[in-house]
């Protein structure tokens, strides 16, 4: 049976790049491609709304969305953990729809995340560099803040990281105690770095993206458990096993 789904953000990068790869995978099939110029409307023709916008866009699709009883897929980055909650919160004891939240559909970088989070209880000195595209308009990254929030979580017997002179700004900004960094680079599409520092030793945990084809199969594998999602989940790590649970990881979906 063919599952339907509408875009939100069918004109953008992201938007174009999931419409593309729908169109060459069975099972599915797109039957609204909405823009800034669109009625919300317009997706209801589908069974999964993919929201691929723009971070003060996203909540209010995802409300419709779910008003409306779709499954909802979320590509768009900017969640915070307050809204997540608050989403997760509204969508308590629903059983016609649920909402996956994926900040980064790149296997790679959900597993650089992952080994941060597994690292986290050993170094106390923890900073993230991301780096993106100017056309980017949020800062941090979404995968920065999750990963920000994993650390945070990894740590919670531990307490926050040794972060001096944060009241600095170029110190970066704030993400559960882990100083965010932001770089907005002509020519890059996606990196980070998480750098940990120890006694006498310094360990960084480094994913590029290279193409956006590095997203493809964390889009399919997310498409396919949207039809059946509950609740909200959070990060491709609660769809894919990745062989190895963090404490971070564990009670991520809600
Ligand atoms: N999860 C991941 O792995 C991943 C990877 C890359 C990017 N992202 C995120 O995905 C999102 C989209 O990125 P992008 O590069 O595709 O952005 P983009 O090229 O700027 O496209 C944004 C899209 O959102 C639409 N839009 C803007 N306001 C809207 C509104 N009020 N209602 C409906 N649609 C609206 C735009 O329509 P118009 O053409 O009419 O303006 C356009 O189609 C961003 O948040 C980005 O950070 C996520």
């Amino acid at each position: 049976m063919t599952t339907t789904v509408a875009i939100i953000g069918a004109t953008g990068k992201m938007g174009r790049l999931v419409s593309d790869l729908i169109a060459r995978t069975e099972g599915f099939e797109v039957v609204a491609r909405l823009d800034s110029h669109s009625e919300l409307s317009e997706m209801l023709r589908a069974q999964i709304a993919v929201d691929l916008t723009r971070p003060d866009v996203s909540r209010n699709v995802v409300d419709f969305a779910t008003e409306h009883g779709l499954q909802v897929l979320v590509g768009t980055s900017g969640w915070t953990q307050d809204g997540i909650d608050s989403l997760a919160r509204r969508l308590a004891g629903r059983e016609d729809t649920g909402v996956i939240i994926i900040p980064n559909f790149s296997i790679g970088s959900v597993l650089a995340t992952a080994f941060a989070a597994l690292a986290a209880r050993f170094y106390d000195s923890i900073e993230i560099v991301e780096a993106h595209q100017p056309s980017k308009v949020d800062s941090p990254s979404g995968t920065a803040v999750r990963t920000a929030e994993l650390i945070g979580r990894a740590r919670a017997e531990l307490g926050p990281v040794s972060a001096p002179h944060t009241d600095q700004r170029a110190r970066g900004q704030q993400v559960a105690s882990v100083p965010v960094h932001s770089l907005r680079l002509s020519g890059l599409l996606a990196r980070q770095d998480v750098l940990l520092g120890g006694t006498g030793e310094t360990l960084t945990i480094s994913h590029n993206t290279l193409s956006p084809s590095a997203y493809e199969s964390g889009i399919l594998l997310a498409l396919d458990a949207a039809r059946t999602a509950r609740g909200v989940s959070v990060g491709l790590d609660q769809i894919v096993d990745l062989g190895f649970t963090t404490a971070a990881s564990e009670g991520a979906s809600k």
